[in-house]
């Protein structure tokens, strides 16, 4: 695999992107891999805290508010999807390059459908091989780009209770612990 040098994305400002911008600075190379690996961790770490310490418990546990698809018209919160895009639509608005997305073979919103041959290889990898990450190169336009896809988990019963009884889900047999879909990040490789 070609090794590559990228800048550090210090916006996201966290621990592991952090370790993984050093080796830049000591004039090293970092490996695409290690860049989405520890971006990821970054994404899935804050989306189970907003999940389990603000979904949750303001929602199931304390009753205090709720989540809603209709956030803003129903004055709740929003729900982590949305929380997550919202998320990756700011990263798309600064033009950094790299761009990240939650999908699923059984989306609520169609738009987040699997679009590229190596989404759907991805999205089915990391559903049927629980614990691994699946990571291949694909070129869209005239970019090259890394691309890594890693399982969602159902972390929480709430994520199985709302996808299992929304209208518009195309599957309403999820378990917790199950894959419902999937992080794709996708990293432009230079040269
Ligand atoms: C209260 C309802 C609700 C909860 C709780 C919830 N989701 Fe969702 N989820 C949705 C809706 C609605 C969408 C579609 C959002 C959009 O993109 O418009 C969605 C989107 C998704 C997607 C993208 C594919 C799709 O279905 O459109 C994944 C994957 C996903 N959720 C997994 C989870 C996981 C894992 C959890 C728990 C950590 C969770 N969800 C919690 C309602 C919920």
């Amino acid at each position: 695999m070609k090794r590559i040098i990228f800048r550090c994305l210090l916006v996201f400002g966290a621990a592991p992107v952090l370790a993984a911008c050093q080796g830049e600075k000591s004039g090293g190379r970092i490996e695409p891999k290690l860049m989405a690996d520890a971006l990821h961790a970054v994404m899935e770490s804050d989306r189970i805290v907003y999940t389990k310490q603000v979904v949750n418990r303001l929602q199931n546990e304390e009753g205090v508010i709720k989540a809603s698809e209709h956030w803003k018209d129903d004055k709740a919160l929003p729900l982590p999807a949305q929380m997550f895009r919202m998320g990756a639509e700011m990263v798309a608005e600064k033009k950094v390059g790299f761009s990240y997305s939650l999908l699923s073979m059984w989306p609520v919103n169609k738009q987040n459908k699997p679009k590229t041959e190596l989404e759907r290889t991805g999205l089915e990898f990391v559903a049927d091989n629980k614990g691994q990450n699946y990571y291949g190169e694909e070129s869209l336009g005239d970019t090259k780009y890394f691309t890594a896809v890693y399982a969602d988990t159902a972390v929480a019963p709430a994520c199985v209770k709302c996808h299992n009884e929304h209208k518009d889900s195309p599957r309403k047999d999820f378990k917790l612990g199950e894959v419902m879909g999937g992080v794709v990040l996708r990293i432009p490789m230079s040269g």
